[in-house]
């Protein structure tokens, strides 16, 4: 069976890490999160999480040598490397793209999906977020959990996210702009983009990006 290697870019709480949960489900490969990875480093007190602490809550890029050297030694584990991954979060600037295409040569990404969502509607997503400390699920204030805050998956406590701030959301949709936001024109110029609309219900946005993926895998 041929692997499915899946990057969705977005902007901040476009629905990346909701989405990819979705697909790497469908696809039955692994989900490759930077940011959940950084979280459970920090959490871990190592000495990535470390490093990267202080950018993290700033709402700034934790430097490329950090982000680039933790995700080559992900792709490299059995289930990635066989199976494909659902990837968020990297790249973020072409210089990243660039390592990418590098630790995956000669296997390149079957697809890269931009998830087009306005800035208005993601900073209201970010606002109302909640998150389960635990196992990572997403809520909001719209939509909690059944009981008293804690997740309905594991029962851990559910929190406002620490760079889920007005200030730091601003700041790293900024950097979205200026960073990130160039990758689209560089994944279109080398025919690897589609772009899918965020908006509408998390169900009706699967099925789009679905659709999408499925067109393009069958080009394969
Ligand atoms: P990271 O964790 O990747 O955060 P982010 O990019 O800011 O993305 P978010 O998690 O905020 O948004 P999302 O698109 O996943 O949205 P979600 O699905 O949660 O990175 C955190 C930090 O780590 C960075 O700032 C940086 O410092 C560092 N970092 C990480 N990667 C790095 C890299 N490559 N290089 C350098 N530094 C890096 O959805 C948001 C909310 O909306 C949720 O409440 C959800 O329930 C809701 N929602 C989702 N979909 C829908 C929908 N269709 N309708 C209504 N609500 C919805």
């Amino acid at each position: 069976m041929l692997a499915t290697r899946l990057v969705i870019l977005g902007k901040q709480g476009a629905g990346k890490g909701t989405q990819a949960i979705r697909l790497s489900q469908h696809f039955r490969v692994p989900r490759i999160s930077t940011g959940d990875m950084f979280r459970m480093f920090v959490k871990g007190d190592s000495e990535i999480g470390r490093r990267a602490k202080k950018y993290m809550e700033s709402g700034d890029l934790v430097p490329d040598e950090v982000v680039n050297e933790m995700v080559r030694e992900r792709l490299v584990e059995l289930d990635a490397s066989e199976h494909g991954f659902v990837m968020e979060g990297f790249p973020r600037n072409v210089a990243q793209a660039d390592a990418l295409d590098d630790m995956l040569s000669p296997h390149p990404v079957d697809l890269v999906i931009e998830l087009d969502v306005p800035t208005g509607v993601v900073m209201r997503r970010l606002a109302s977020r909640r998150v389960c400390t635990v196992c990572g699920l997403n809520y909001s204030v719209d939509a909690p959990p059944k009981k008293n805050w804690t997740c309905d998956a594991c029962g851990g406590d559910v929190v406002q996210r620490e760079d889920d701030t007005e200030a730091v959301i601003s700041r790293r949709l900024d950097q979205y702009d200026k960073q990130t936001a160039p990758l689209v024109a560089w994944y279109l110029a080398t025919d690897r983009l589609a772009a899918v609309d965020g908006e509408g219900d998390p169900d009706t946005v699967t099925r789009r990006l679905l659709r999408a993926i499925e067109s393009r895998l069958a080009r394969r």
